[in-house]
């Protein structure tokens, strides 16, 4: 794997620092939700990260949420194979049911063209949480070409194809603990 990889672009130290201030904002914002949207009954708190890219991500940082949450994964297709554009995305999973009501936090690894979090949105939204936010741990600016925008951003990157920490190229890489570039040969 190792010599597969071309340069690092963010490296675990920074990665780790990054998520936990990521925590603080999320649960800063959550905790003033439910203050000010007290329902009858337990308020739910729903992450849904979307697979496969997000799952280390998602990892790291549920543990710097201090809070009382609720877990559901969705999938989404959007890079088949080893295609590197966008071809669109599509549900692959049922969602969640208990969306309804809840403070929903949808966690995706990258926002590249945006579709997935386009499409995911509208579908969740439709299903009526209390609050709707998302994040990602990656975001390539001025890439999306659909009008949607991320609540919470680890780092924006240059537009370049990127693999380890949960993204992959055709499946591999996936746990590569930084955030690398593939040499040309890898491709
Ligand atoms: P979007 O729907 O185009 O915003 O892309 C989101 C999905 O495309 C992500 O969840 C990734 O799976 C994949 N993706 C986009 N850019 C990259 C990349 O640089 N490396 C690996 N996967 C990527
Ligand atoms: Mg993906």
């Amino acid at each position: 794997m190792q010599r597969d990889i071309e340069r690092v672009l963010i490296d675990t130290d920074r990665i780790a620092a990054r998520v936990a201030e990521l925590g603080e904002a999320i649960a800063r914002d959550l905790e003033r939700d439910l203050a000010e949207h007290p329902e009858p009954g337990e308020p739910t708190i729903l992450l849904i990260p979307v697979l496969t890219g997000s799952i280390v991500f998602v990892a790291d940082l549920i543990r710097q949420l201090p809070l009382k949450i609720r877990l559901e994964v969705v999938g989404v297709s959007s890079y088949p194979g080893k295609s590197m554009e966008s071809k669109g995305a599509a549900l692959k999973s049922e969602l969640p049911a208990s969306i309804e009501g809840a403070h929903v936090l949808v966690v995706d690894d990258i926002l590249d063209s945006g579709q997935t979090l386009d499409v995911l949105t509208r579908l969740i939204g439709e299903r009526k949480p209390a609050t709707l936010r998302t994040c990602v741990l990656l975001r390539k600016p001025g890439k999306a070409s659909v009008d949607v925008k991320a609540d919470y951003v680890g780092f924006d990157i240059p537009d370049e194809f990127v693999v380890g920490y949960g993204l992959d190229y055709d499946g591999f890489y996936r746990n590569y603990p930084a955030v690398a570039t593939l040499r040309p040969e890898a491709r």
